[in-house]
This record gives C-alpha cells, sequence and structure tokens, in this order.
C-alpha cells in the first residue's frame, strides 16, 4: 500500500515536471525583446533569438552603437566600431565611421562607400553627392554637410537630433526648407546655410548664436517681420550676397555683427538700429555692420547711428 501511494506521489511529481517546460519557454520568450533593444523597428537586422548557440551573435550587436536613427528611407546606415581599422582608410583612423550599406553600392567585401566620418559625436558628410540629409546618430551635436546637392530640408531631417549644436550646409542647391525644420533643435548656436539658392529664411530657434546664409536669394518679403526679435543670443548675422531690399529690424541687443553687403538696400529708418527716443542707450556689442555694395546713401541718415560705437561700412556719398 505504502509503495502504490508512492508511486502516486512520484507520478504526480512527474506529471508536474513535464508540465514545467512550457512555462520556461514562456519566459524565454518574454525576454526576447531584451535581445532586440539594438534594432529599431525599421532596421534590418536579422532576429537574434536568445539561446546559447546564438549568443555569440547577441554579443556582436555592441558592435552597433545603441540606438540610431535610422529612418524608413533607403539607404541605411549602421555606425561600426573598428570597422575602421579593417578597411584601408587614410589615417587619422576616424573612431567611428558610418557606412551606407545600401544593396546599390560595390560588392561586399569591397570597402563600402564612406559617405559621412563621425568623430566622436561630429559628423562630416562633405563632398559626397548627397541629395538629401541622411538618417544621423541622435547623439550628433555637430553636422557638416558642405558641398553636396541636397535640395530641400526636410521637418524629419532633424526632428530626433536634440543634440546638435551646429548645422553647416554650405554650398548646397537648397531652395526649401520645412517649416520647423530647425525651430525645435533648442540647442543649436550655429545654422550655416551659405551658398544655396534659398528666397526666403526659415524660423530659428531663440538658442541660435550665429546664423550664416550668405550668398543665396533671399528677399525681404522671405524674412518674417520681427523675424529676431526674439533671437537674445544672436551675435553673428551674415545676409550678404541676397536680395534683401531693406535692413530687418529690430535688430536683437547682443548682436555683434551684421553682414548685409552686396544687397539691394536703398533706405532704412532712422530707428533701424537707435532708438530715437532714448539717446542714453549705447548699442556697444553692434561693431560689425557692412552695407558696402547697396545702392543707400548712408549720409542721408544721419540720427541713425548715435548709438553705435562705429559707423556702418558703406557709401557716405
Ligand atoms: C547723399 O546724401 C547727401 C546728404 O543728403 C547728399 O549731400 C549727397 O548729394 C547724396 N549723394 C548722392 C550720390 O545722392
Amino acid at each position: 500500500m505504502q509503495s502504490v501511494a508512492l508511486l502516486g506521489v512520484t507520478t504526480l511529481a512527474l506529471v508536474l515536471a513535464l508540465a514545467a517546460p512550457p512555462k520556461e519557454e514562456g519566459e524565454k520568450k518574454e525576454e526576447k525583446p531584451r535581445a532586440d533593444i539594438a534594432t529599431d523597428d525599421n532596421l534590418d537586422l536579422p532576429n537574434y533569438d536568445l539561446s546559447l548557440d546564438s549568443y555569440g551573435e547577441i554579443i556582436d550587436l555592441s558592435l552597433y552603437e545603441e540606438l540610431y536613427d535610422y529612418s524608413d528611407l533607403a539607404p541605411k546606415w549602421r555606425c561600426e566600431l573598428g570597422r575602421a581599422r579593417e578597411e584601408s582608410v587614410t589615417a587619422p583612423i576616424p573612431a567611428r565611421c558610418c557606412w551606407l550599406t545600401a544593396p546599390s553600392l560595390p560588392a561586399p567585401g569591397l570597402p563600402t562607400c564612406l559617405v559621412c566620418v563621425c568623430l566622436g559625436t561630429s559628423m562630416y558628410c562633405d563632398d559626397a553627392e548627397l541629395e538629401q540629409i541622411p538618417p544621423l546618430p541622435l547623439e550628433t551635436t555637430y553636422l557638416y554637410a558642405r558641398f553636396n546637392r541636397i535640395s530641400r530640408i526636410r521637418a524629419s531631417d532633424f526632428a530626433r537630433l536634440k543634440k546638435l549644436k551646429r548645422i553647416d550646409l554650405t554650398s548646397n542647391f537648397i531652395s526649401w526648407v520645412d517649416e520647423a525644420s530647425f525651430q525645435q533643435l533648442s540647442t543649436l548656436q550655429e545654422l550655416i546655410l551659405a551658398e544655396n539658392r534659398l528666397t526666403a529664411l526659415p524660423a530659428l530657434p531663440s538658442s541660435v548664436v550665429r546664423l550664416d546664409a550668405r550668398r543665396n536669394r533671399i528677399q525681404s518679403s522671405g524674412v518674417r517681420p520681427e523675424a529676431f526679435r526674439e533671437l537674445k543670443k544672436l551675435q553673428f548675422l551674415h545676409l550678404s550676397d541676397n536680395k534683401l531690399d531693406c535692413i530687418p529690424v529690430p535688430l536683437p541687443e547682443g548682436l555683434r555683427s551684421l553682414h548685409l553687403q552686396n544687397n539691394n538696400i536703398r533706405t532704412m529708418h532712422k530707428d533701424t538700429f537707435c532708438d530715437s527716443q532714448d539717446h542714453g542707450h549705447i548699442r556697444w556689442a553692434l561693431e560689425d555692420i557692412r552695407l558696402d555694395h547697396n545702392p543707400i546713401n548712408l549720409s542721408l541718415f544721419p540720427d541713425a547711428y548715435f548709438c553705435l560705437p562705429r559707423l556702418p561700412t558703406g557709401h557716405f556719398y
């Protein structure tokens, strides 16, 4: 009788033991998303399974720099550590490289086209025949994409790059900037859009210190009224070689350098620089005003300069 009872207990234990594995499998499944942390929904990395056999592959994920902003646009980018040493890259060897991994690129084994070089959080994408802003790592602080063929800035291009301090897009074909492409970048200090085809200025975040949009086609109708009033940190406003026919006002108090040479400015108001009601007010910062090569006779506005530490450069006929 006793042995039969013991057998019963053993059977029960055995049944419980057999019932256990599905529960373990369930736990395993729940862990799966953790292995996928390094992949974004839009990133076509293999689907890693958390088993001992594939553990090595999971470890390889550490080669990819954590979470990058992979947009759903081809080509796809990934940043890898160490690859630069394997490929023959001329010195100095960049710490990280962004490699274009689009299928259209040269056969595997060849050094893939090095489009952007990352040095720390600076991205160098100069002279790479880019037609749009490439997907960039989220921690990008300095972006250089000069001498490309970018024609449009889309609102989504920088939307998730909250650490950008400088964007340099000198010498592209930019003629259109979506509203709010830059406005939400609350750490952006320098925006360089020189040598493009802009007819209007984009809205800027209040953090901006330097705006350089020289050598474009900007008209006064493309500058919103009081566009610079709230830009309290703006120190350098360079809009030379455009099609402006008036000086944008009001100018922020901290402005140090205003370059408007080679425009179509014919006239100004006596309050453009100074407050005619407040003769005690001196604009100590504004030492560099260039109005040369404009069809304006600066002698016609003798009351316009009393607050300036230095007269503007230009024609006093
Ligand atoms: C510029 O303005 C001054 C002061 O009114 C005047 O004497 C001078 O003739 C003007 N020059 C030209 C080229 O219009």
